[in-house]
């Protein structure tokens, strides 16, 4: 009877082991999620690994991967971890409503007492969590600190005063800072990610994952020289790093695409009768305006903010869109230009945006008006705007 056997699966979980739950997008998992794994069941001194996978709704799974194939990357990334390990896909199969303070008591149902596994930099604001106190009431919580944020420690301190310093247990081991955007946009590249392990490359090449863009990342390679397309994929990394390390909010797709496609007229430069400003042909400044209508012509780009991050990448202009100083600054601070003064002013641009786009904005318009090769007018207006009259 079926019932019966669905019992019995369930009966089957061993409830004495100590365990480990781990959840994540795991889109895809990274050597640093089984670090940081390995090293709680050392130190925990636990049998067993419970990771769930979360739930993510079919608009936000483009490259997030399907369920399926990021449970499959579980499985394969997680599998050495320790004796016993399990891709749990209760969230999958609820769908909604997962949140910590509903999923953990289903999951000490059924595997017994469990130990929750969180990073130092989500523990820092448990406040805004749902319902924390039945979180920190259902099970113990071992915290891992990351790399450039609060330490387990210290956020234990904190969080402890309100929630109960006895339900948390602090790690030694301090997880490195991975950015799951760099390797999303490596493969998206068509580029081996080394965060990634090699069976979890594998897997995902072999699979197709991460291939929406590959046709279009082929045709821009066949446009240009190997260093203006090496150029174009550092713009591409330049500008999601910025866009998820200061929280920009642009949409990853646009973003990825206005850096991709920027410079794709830069070596077809014949106008083709396309609308351009008569005053920029023969000018270097041409490629931005012919780059935006041959990316709606030849890769069918219609959406205009990404057009036109594309049109102003080279003068910028005056009261710009956030897309737009986006990609223009990371053109200008694409980790490829190694020359004075750029990496100094890229590390400005890391450190604060709004103030790097205005210095490299100064430096260009400087360095324009010092050689006397002829400004053109959207720079001047842009100078006036953002440096003169001190805009945002
Ligand atoms: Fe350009
Ligand atoms: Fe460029």
């Amino acid at each position: 009877m079926p019932l019966t056997i669905e019992k019995n699966k369930y009966m089957g979980y061993n409830k004495n082991m100590s365990t480990i739950v781990f959840g994540g997008a795991f889109a895809p998992p990274h050597k640093e999620h089984v670090e940081m794994c390995k090293n709680a069941v050392k130190e925990l001194g636990a049998e067993r690994l419970v990771i769930v996978p979360t739930f993510l709704p079919a608009h936000k799974a483009e490259h997030y991967l399907y369920f399926d194939a990021r449970r499959e990357l579980c499985k394969i990334a997680f599998a050495d971890v320790c004796d016993e390990v399990i891709v749990d896909d209760i969230e999958n199969v609820r769908g909604k409503d997962n949140f910590s303070y509903i999923i953990l008591p289903l999951l000490k149902e059924k595997y017994g007492d469990i130990i929750y596994l969180v990073g130092s930099d989500s523990l820092a604001y448990f406040d805004k969590w749902r319902e924390p106190k039945k979180v920190a009431s259902a099970c113990k919580i071992a915290v891992c600190s990351r790399e450039g944020y609060i330490s387990a420690e210290d956020v234990i301190e904190e969080v402890g005063k309100e929630y109960g310093r006895q339900n948390f247990v602090p790690l030694e081991y301090v997880g490195k800072d991975v950015s799951s955007s760099m390797i999303k946009t490596k493969l998206l590249l068509g580029e081996h990610a080394d965060e990634l392990q090699k069976e979890v490359n594998d897997y995902i090449v072999s699979h197709r994952l991460f291939d929406d863009y590959r046709a279009m990342v082929d045709q821009l390679k066949s446009y240009q020289t190997d260093e203006l397309f090496f150029h174009s994929k550092s713009v591409v990394k330049r500008a999601v790093d910025f866009n998820s390390k200061h929280i920009l909010l642009q949409d990853y797709d646009k973003v990825f695409l206005a850096a991709l496609l920027h410079d794709n007229a830069k070596q077809r430069k014949s106008v083709d009768g396309l609308d351009v400003p008569a005053d920029a042909i023969g000018t270097p400044v041409l490629h931005q305006f012919l780059g935006a209508e041959k990316a709606r012509r030849d890769f069918g780009i219609e959406d205009e903010e990404i057009l036109s991050a594309i049109r102003y990448h080279t003068t910028a202009k005056a009261n710009m869109t956030m897309l737009e100083k986006l990609i223009y600054t990371a053109d200008s601070l694409s980790d490829d230009r190694d020359y004075e003064p750029i990496p100094a002013i890229r590390e400005i641009a890391k450190a604060d945006f709004e103030k790097g786009f205005k210095t490299i904005l100064k430096y260009t318009y400087d360095k324009i008006s010092e050689r006397g090769t002829g400004m053109y007018p959207l720079t001047e207006d842009a100078y006036y705007y953002y440096i003169v009259e001190n805009h945002d």
